[in-house]
């Protein structure tokens, strides 16, 4: 995938007029003790035109060009939201849906530090996460690194995640700016939201990253909104943003993402990346000349991005700091106190978890208990070290008898090794005919053409085939697939870019796009000793690159899992998804990958005392294996240490106090969007006929109930909610307060939700709205009276007609939950 290393050419040309630099009056903006505005205005009075247009796209794929002459250095970008990606190893932190689920704005803020350090171990300056799209269906291939489904939640925590990011002198950017609700053809597609659900659902966590984190960079999405692309979208960008908001800093293109440079920059957009392949000076000037376009805009543009440039006091220092470890355990300590906060026990029935001393033997089963599982694409961060929860289970119970069986088929990788593949028809010569491209579209004569036994390539470098680059290549694998037996054959490829497989001629795998490694497969029935042509097309668009074909009969044989399980007390099966499987740039299917349900349905056919532990970015389908296990653990993607956290959870080291931040709906069916979600009739275009009914907003007032509410999560202990209060404060304002108890048997951290609902309004509203949360920890017997303030904001609404946020004042109730379905206490308020 292309997330990385490009060297794309720029135009260069400029008119030898504009070369000339305006002397400054004085230079100001050296002055590091002058104030930021007086800086940036004399820094940009000493630039030229040509400078300004060539300073508002990207350089070297993540960075703003450097000018020696100014002084002004080059500016590096990182991938974010989970880790510091593409300086090579990092911290690999939990997925943010995680982060989310932990509802700890304190871990969130300890976080943000730790990738701010990171960021300086490796010198740079702006960080691209937090990630704050609403969750709106699970199969999102990037709900993983967003932050759940309410806009309040998903708020509070991407300001606390900023707040410590800038605290350690790195600028945040929040991002996908806006309506990126999915994978699924993502360039294209519009997302069509009314005003007030825009401005309700939408908007409201990047307002909060803007208002009450003051994030340094907000980045565009790569889709449209309402009919616009984001980076064209002077609605979004200019009215609200720049307007409403006041955002003074930069406001960046996604990879990629710019379709018209002039329109762009008219429409709000300061920095096109990863280069200017369409705001640039060829598209620009013919628009300044014209009048059609004003300097100004132009300045406004790169006044944004000084500005940054010397509050952060990147004019002023190198932002590499080398007395930072780049593998760093303050760092990695970080990662696993948010792991273990954050994790959710969805079920627990008799009380099978903690798993008690005189359990003695466990049978660990699943793809996903001895690997490292992550979401992919450009958040994929490769760490210097993991652990796996076999490792985990290892080392933190070193009494127990822990067995481990994969369960599973072999990987791709080694079914790609026996393959009845033949180079031509009749040929007894195994293997396909291999052609390689020096372009990614197959054109022209082949660079190297060979015969290979097994198409199965990983390769981190330049490939092993002579006068191939390292990136921007294509290959073709033909031949005949040739089966001794006859049966249902299943053909994968694995795959980093595109590829599409034809088999008798027909395109039976079309998977022809930038991406991460990515698996697609197909069974098709086919005759014993018949011959089958089969054609495989791959490119390769840069970053890592991989093809791998496999063709074999599937033998599902739990055998050895189901042996391993009856052997033991208690089985747990570690299933779910990996960066192969659930990632950017496509969605990933709501049932578990393929095998999984069978298999966990028969360990827990051989052991009843079975514990599943789930790898996702949120739900999936549990219908056909949920009622078989004792136990559900949603792990999420946990990142590097995610293997101790979790067998601390396990062995009840840890007390699991990780809430839902989405809800676990039953069936795809159930889910509000499911009707507009996908674009039904083809045009591109999703209308969010749901409205603000995203989530809990829907269930609460529909007859169908999710598996899983949100804010719901179990704890070992039990907590009692009493005393109630809320005082109305001034204008619009409300104090909220209870009294938590821990009254169970264990010492455990409580996520008391406060929700808000006005009963009479002129409008139609939700019945009821996340509008402030605390996270307590309580010892045992404990109790602690917790204040949640709740002001004007809390009782709002957009008020289409007069465009802005408005109250009503009158009574509200307040509702305070364990979950958006637990609603343990309720008063109303008047509110003035
Ligand atoms: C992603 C962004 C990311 C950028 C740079 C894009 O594909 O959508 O989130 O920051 O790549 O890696």
């Amino acid at each position: 995938m292309l997330f990385f290393s490009y060297a794309g050419s720029r135009w260069l040309a400029v008119a030898a007029g504009l070369l000339f630099a305006i002397p400054a009056a004085a230079q100001v903006y050296k002055n590091p003790k002058a104030p930021v505005e007086e800086r940036v205005k004399a820094l940009l009075a000493d630039m030229t035109l040509a400078e300004k247009l060539d300073y508002i796209g990207g350089y070297k794929y993540f960075s703003i060009r450097g000018i020696e002459r100014l002084g002004l250095p080059e500016i590096l970008l990182s991938d974010g939201p989970v880790g510091v990606r593409g300086e090579g190893k990092s911290t690999a932190y939990p997925a943010s849906v995680l982060t989310a689920a932990s509802w700890d704005t304190a871990a969130a803020h300890a976080l943000g530090r730790a990738l701010g350090q990171d960021a300086k171990a490796r010198g740079v300056h702006v960080l691209l996460g937090p990630g704050v799209n609403i969750y709106r269906a699970p199969m999102n291939g990037r709900n993983f690194e967003y932050l759940g489904e309410d806009p309040y939640l998903a708020g509070q925590m991407a300001v606390s995640y900023i707040k410590g990011v800038q605290s350690q002198g790195v600028v945040a950017t929040v991002k996908h700016f806006a309506g990126n609700n999915q994978e699924w053809d993502r360039n294209r597609v519009s997302s069509d939201i009314d005003e007030r659900t825009l401005q309700e659902i939408y908007l409201p966590a990047f307002r909060a990253a803007v208002q009450q984190g003051h994030v340094g960079a907000v980045m565009n999405s790569y889709n449209l909104v309402n009919g616009v692309h984001a980076t064209q979208n002077a609605h979004l960008n200019n009215d609200i943003l720049k307007g409403r908001w006041g955002f003074d800093g930069i406001l960046m293109s996604d990879w990629v993402a710019t379709y018209d440079g002039v329109a762009a920059a008219k429409a709000g957009l300061d920095l096109e990346m990863p280069s200017a392949a369409f705001m640039n000076s060829k598209n620009l000037l013919p628009a300044l000349q014209a009048g059609t376009l004003s300097e100004e805009v132009i300045n406004d543009k790169v006044r944004r991005i000084l500005r940054i440039i010397f509050r952060y006091g990147f004019y002023d220092r190198p932002q590499l700091d080398r007395t930072i470890p780049a593998d760093n355990p303050a760092t990695a300590a970080v990662a696993l106190n948010l792991a273990r906060g954050g994790i959710v026990l969805l079920k627990n029935e008799q009380d099978i978890l903690p798993l008690n001393s005189s359990v003695k033997s466990v049978a660990l089963i699943g793809p996903n208990a001895k690997s490292y599982a992550a979401g992919g694409g450009s958040s994929l961060v490769p760490p210097f070290h993991s652990v796996s929860l076999l490792q985990g289970l290892q080392a933190l119970a070193p009494g127990l008898k822990v067995s481990y069986t994969a369960g599973t088929l072999p990987p791709l990788e080694e079914l790609a090794e026996k393959t009845p593949f033949y180079a031509a028809a009749g040929s007894q010569v195994a293997g396909l005919k291999a052609e390689y491209f020096t372009n990614q579209n197959l054109e022209g004569a082949p660079a190297a053409t060979r015969n290979e036994a097994v198409i199965n390539h990983v390769w981190p470098a330049a490939p092993d085939v002579a006068g191939l680059p390292a990136d921007h290549f294509a290959a073709r694998y033909t031949g005949v697939v040739r089966p001794t037996n006859a049966g249902l054959y299943k053909f994968a490829v694995k795959s980093d870019d595109g590829v599409r497989l034809f088999v008798d001629g027909k395109l039976v795998i079309d998977n022809w796009h930038n991406q991460g490694p990515t698996l697609r497969s197909v069974a098709l029935p086919l005759e014993a000793g018949q011959e089958h042509p089969i054609k495989l097309e791959y490119y390769e668009n840069g970053g890592g690159a991989q093809v791998t074909l496999g063709c074999y009969v599937e033998v599902l044989d739990f055998t050895e899992a189901t042996r391993a399980a009856t052997a033991a007390q208690v089985a747990v099966v570690a299933v779910g998804f990996d960066n192969t499987s659930e990632g950017e740039g496509s969605d990933r299917t709501f049932s578990l990958p393929e095998h999984q349900v069978e298999l966990i349905n028969a360990v827990a056919k051989a052991n009843p005392n079975t514990v599943v532990v789930l790898n996702a970015g949120g739900n999936v389908d549990m219908t056909n294996w949920l009622p078989a296990t004792k136990a559900l653990v949603q792990a999420w993607y946990p990142g590097q240490e995610g293997g101790t956290a979790l067998a601390e959870i396990l062995l009840g080291k840890i007390n699991p106090s990780g809430k839902l931040p989405a809800s676990f709906e039953r069936q795809w069916a159930d889910n509000p969007t499911h009707d507009n979600y996908y674009d039904p009739d083809g045009d591109k275009r999703v209308a969010y006929k749901e409205g603000l009914n995203v989530g809990y907003r829907y269930y609460d007032q529909s007859k169908v109930k999710p598996q899983f509410s949100f804010g719901f999560g179990l704890s070992y202990t039990t907590f009692g909610y009493s005393n109630l209060k809320v005082v109305s404060k001034g204008k619009g304002g409300a104090t909220v307060s209870f009294t938590i108890t821990n009254t169970g048997k264990a010492d455990g951290a409580e996520v008391a939700q406060v929700y808000v609902h006005q009963a009479k309004s002129p409008v139609a509203r939700p019945l009821k709205e996340l509008k402030g949360f605390t996270k307590v920890f309580l010892k045992k017997g404990e109790a602690r009276t917790v204040t949640v303030p709740l002001d004007a904001a809390a009782f709002s609404y957009f008020k289409t007609a007069k465009n802005v946020f408005g109250y009503d004042p009158g009574s509200f109730d307040v509702l305070v939950g364990s979950s958006s379905a637990l609603i343990k206490l309720k008063a109303s308020v008047q509110v003035k």
